[in-house]
């Protein structure tokens, strides 16, 4: 399991520290006020639901859909009011969804960040209201742990280094000319996962990332930076695409280019949704690691715990595992997602 450390150590943590202590005077303040109305973050009256205001990156993949469909459905049956906002692959949309949460005075803030940096400002926010933040899916990079609970999701990193490798495992005999179709430049998942990959492959001299560009997790994304890298280099033996949307979009481009997806080009992908694993099975995939979306029972239970000031652990990584083509024939009929 990788332990994501800070990127951004300077002058601007120091000022979150002194800020976030200011924040914690304030916080304390807030709780000694007269509690004729509950002061925000407070635990909802008894009988009350709990109100959570989620943040959601989307709706750009396979996977996505199936992590909104968990969260959704995981709230109505643990009795959670949901309020949800889909920010369009937009950071400054999440910053203003959580801003309107802390207005709201919902109970818990979760969300699942676009990009990696840039949050301090507004988790200070929620702080300063003593409204409690879970993590979803994805990392903030930030020197102060203390501006969320938890963090719920995958280990990317560990993702990246499996699909390496069994690229190592099984590569094409003779030079291996990877092009790699990374997902949203600045997201945590992106990040990555090209490290894992990099990490696993370093040993083997024979095998070199020879481009590697954002599809931004989209299928046209993975579509459009295939065909380009189809003109650009001739020598493409194998496809790394960060997630099975961008690989299904690379799929339509190396067919329509007159190649065998899966046998002229070796492909490996992240996620194992419904189409990429249908794809596994029929041999257009070779080889996908999973990445599990189904996330809202374990935020559920985290959110109950952390609303009710019970300690909850500060990572929580959920567990994966990988699927060859033969695998993925045998689990399709009955994957969830
Ligand atoms: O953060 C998880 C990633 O986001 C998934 O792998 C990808 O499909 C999604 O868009």
């Amino acid at each position: 399991m990788s332990t994501k450390t800070p990127r951004l150590i300077s002058r601007r943590g120091v000022l979150a520290r002194v800020a976030a202590t200011v924040a914690l005077a304030a916080g304390l303040a807030a709780c000694s006020s007269p509690a004729s109305a509950p002061a925000p973050g407070a635990a909802p009256a008894a009988g009350e639901p709990i109100v959570m205001g989620f943040s959601q990156v989307g709706a750009e993949s396979g996977w996505r859909t199936a992590n909104t469909k968990s969260i959704q459905d995981s709230a109505a049956a643990a009795g959670v009011e949901l309020k949800f906002s889909d920010a369009q692959q937009k950071q400054e949309n999440q910053i203003k969804a959580i801003r309107s949460f802390i207005q709201q005075k919902v109970d818990v803030i979760a969300f699942s960040p676009v990009v990696e940096t840039g949050w301090d400002a507004v988790l200070l926010e929620a702080k300063r209201a003593n409204i409690p933040v879970i993590l979803t899916d994805r990392a903030v990079d930030s020197e102060d742990t203390t501006l969320y609970k938890t963090f719920l999701g995958s280990d990317f990193v560990a993702e990246g280094k499996k699909a390496g490798d069994w690229l190592v495992q099984n590569a094409p005999a003779g030079p291996v000319a990877v092009v790699e179709l990374q997902g949203t430049t600045g997201a945590a998942p992106a990040i990555d996962r090209k490290e894992g990959f990099a990490e696993a492959i370093a040993a083997n001299p024979n095998i070199s990332v020879v481009a590697s560009q954002t599809g931004d997790f989209t299928r046209s994304g993975g579509k459009q930076v295939m065909e380009a890298f189809l003109k650009s280099q001739p020598t493409i033996n194998v496809v790394y695409a960060h997630n099975d949307d961008m690989a299904l979009g690379a799929i339509e481009a190396i067919e329509a280019a007159g190649k065998v997806p899966g046998k002229d080009i070796t492909i490996i992908s992240v996620d194992a949704v419904k189409d990429g694993m249908t794809a596994l099975s029929e041999g257009k995939i070779n080889f996908i690691v999973e990445c599990n979306p189904l996330l809202g029972p374990q935020l559920m239970d985290l959110a109950q715990k952390v609303v009710a000031g019970e300690p909850v652990p500060q990572r929580v990584v959920t567990e994966e595992t990988t699927f060859t083509q033969e695998q993925a024939a045998e689990v399709l009929a009955s994957r969830q997602y």
